[in-house]
């Protein structure tokens, strides 16, 4: 079986959604291994499922400690376990911003509602009153605000006229079963997605000041300046130029610096075929582990080897200082 992302749940009940995530990784295709089951409630009915299918368990009361305090012991149990996402199953605790930043974009929650409908508790009741035709669940990504953050996927679920808040929380439990492993595997796996990736390199490339993307031989690339005159300072590459992999072009000083990055780091860098011979660098981002900042280091740095002076003027001032 493959290398496979380790993935912390957090409880604090019964542990249902905890239990569908574990099921779903006994598939031999499955991309997440849950490697730790945590709990701030000791006797977390939850538990003894977790135990019983032989994962490893930590529990430490939230009592008598600050929120701060819980976090870490929390943080330092999930970074033991070796796991690299965390995912909310019925966490019932609010979670301290240092926790949420140290996590960011690496914890997952589910919502039994279609945010940002029914934020907090009582989501069935409250979509009952409403009158919804549908109530529904979401999985979100953790920021510092509750129930806030982007949202990755959602499931709607039908309401029948003699629904109570107890049936329809019991028909929402169901899509969230399905929701949130599926949800969860192509959210860890997003790297190996081509699209993402690209999103991801405009994304960074577009925030730099004056720039737009053209086509280049039929892969995008990205401009400095006007229209007219401007320069290219990335390419994204999926296979193009006779290339392997998902990459991106940028511009180093030239063939010195080039071969010193081929030299330091060849799993990362390679000279591309074509704008190689010019100094550009290929930065692989295909390994699964890209760390983005240094891509939007790289992209500012090749922007600023073409940018007009009038852009770059206050930069070169600024750093004389
Ligand atoms: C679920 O309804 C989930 O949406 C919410 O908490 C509940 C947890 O249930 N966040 P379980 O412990 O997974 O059974």
């Amino acid at each position: 079986m493959k290398d496979r992302v380790k993935v912390a749940v957090l409880i604090s009940g019964r542990g249902s959604n905890m239990a569908a995530l574990v099921y779903a990784a006994k598939a031999d295709d499955c991309p997440f291994e849950v490697a730790l089951v945590a709990s701030n409630v000791p006797d977390a009915p939850g538990l003894l499922l977790a135990k019983a299918e032989g994962i490893d368990i930590f529990t430490h009361t939230h009592h008598g400690l600050s929120r701060e305090e819980h976090d870490q012991i929390m943080h330092d149990a999930i970074v033991e376990a070796g796991a690299d996402y965390i995912v909310l199953a019925g966490y019932m605790r609010i979670l301290s911003d240092e926790f949420v930043g140290k996590w960011c974009d690496h914890m997952l929650n589910i919502h039994p509602s279609l945010l940002p409908k029914y934020k907090g508790l009582n989501t069935y009741q409250r979509a009952l009153d409403a009158g919804d035709e549908h109530a529904g669940c979401s999985v979100h990504l953790v920021t510092p605000t509750l129930d806030d953050g982007p949202v990755l996927a959602q499931t709607e679920v039908a309401i029948l006229p003699d629904d109570d808040a107890e049936v329809l929380a019991d028909r929402v439990l169901i899509a969230e079963h399905q929701l949130y492993a599926s949800t969860l595997a192509q959210y860890i796996t997003r790297e190996a997605d081509p699209d993402w990736i690209l999103n991801q390199v405009r994304k960074h490339a577009l925030a730099l000041e004056e720039t737009y993307e053209r086509p280049s031989f039929g892969t995008p690339g990205w401009r400095v300046g006007s229209e007219k005159t401007g320069k290219y300072f990335a390419y994204f590459s999926l296979r193009h130029f006779g290339e392997s992999g998902t990459s991106v072009f940028v511009k180093t000083s030239g063939l010195d610096e080039q071969s010193a990055l081929l030299d330091a780091d060849p799993d990362l860098y390679f000279a591309p075929k074509f704008y190689g011979k010019s100094g550009w660098i290929a930065i692989r981002l295909d390994t699964g582990h890209t760390d983005w900042d240094h891509v939007a280091d790289w992209l500012k740095k090749s922007w600023r080897m073409v940018a007009p002076k009038k852009l770059t003027k206050m930069m070169d001032i600024a750093e004389e200082f």
